[in-house]
């Protein structure tokens, strides 16, 4: 193992020193936590898929304009990405009622909703990231107005690329969560996507059973989570055609 230096530890993910300043490593660990981190596994494989997803979302969104911290995957389990300020914000965007809107607005899972919405969370594990608005962001001083105005503009936008893309693979974008960061280059600072977009952050159903796809096989007991990520991947042209749940051991076995 490398001695370079560890800059923070979080639940899915760690953060290192990048070889050149202004960068930092990303890697993606196996570990599953649901509920505030009051449900915890270890899934195997989980980390090595999500390093593969993310660095394809955030690949293609580059494509079309959406800046992001990915730089390059530098194995298995890392990627390469640009330093930011994170702003303490979870950034949600929500086609189909589900999760913790459905509670909390009595709306069943599954109702197409009338149209995108976006929601603000403050991102403080204590507190159980609260929902908040965009008063409280200013009036906090979290984001600036700017920056929240940005926000919104690239959240609809990665909505409608990501809703496109999934579409096409015949799964359905039901909600998901974003983070961004201030990047500072030069005099300018730029908000740009951050951390992670994977089954980890998104629900994603199957267009014709409404299968989950996503981290609520592991809250909702499901089993299969790994296969169900493996299972993304293959739709995307990640992993090879014929790669079923069993493959991912073989897909990761002595990975890092
Ligand atoms: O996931 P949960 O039901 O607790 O909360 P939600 O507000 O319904 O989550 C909306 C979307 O954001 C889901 O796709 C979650 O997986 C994702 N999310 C996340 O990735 N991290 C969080 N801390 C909260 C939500």
């Amino acid at each position: 193992m490398s001695r370079r230096r560890m800059i923070y530890e979080g639940k899915a993910k760690i953060l290192y020193e990048g070889p050149e300043p202004g960068t930092l490593i990303q890697y993606f660990k196996d570990d599953a936590t649901a509920f505030n981190a009051e449900k915890k596994a270890v899934l195997d494989g989980k980390g090595v898929l999500n390093n593969r997803i993310s660095e394809f979302l955030m690949t293609r969104l580059s494509a079309v304009g959406i800046p992001n911290h990915f730089i390059k995957r530098l194995n298995m389990r890392e990627q390469l990405i640009k330093k930011v300020e994170i702003i303490p914000l979870e950034v949600i965007v929500r086609n189909v009622a589900a999760g913790t809107m459905s509670k909390r607005l009595g709306i069943p899972e599954g109702e197409t909703l009338p149209r995108a919405i976006v929601e603000f969370c403050y991102k403080k594990d204590e507190l159980g990231d609260p929902l908040v608005s965009e008063e409280h962001i200013a009036a906090f001083g979290w984001a600036s107005q700017q920056e929240m105005d940005d926000i919104v503009s690239l959240a609809l936008r990665i909505n409608d690329f990501m809703s496109g893309l999934f579409s096409a693979v015949g799964i359905r974008l039901i909600d998901f969560k974003l983070e961004f960061g201030r990047h500072f280059e030069g005099e300018m600072v730029r908000t740009i996507l951050a951390d992670e977009i994977s089954p980890d952050s998104c629900r994603l159903w199957d267009y014709e059973t409404n299968e989950k796809l996503d981290k609520d096989r592991f809250r909702r007991d499901l089993g299969g989570v790994t296969e169900a990520y493996a299972e993304v991947a293959r739709r995307l042209g990640i992993i090879k055609e014929s790669a079923q749940g069993g493959d991912v051991i073989d897909f990761t076995s002595g990975m890092k």
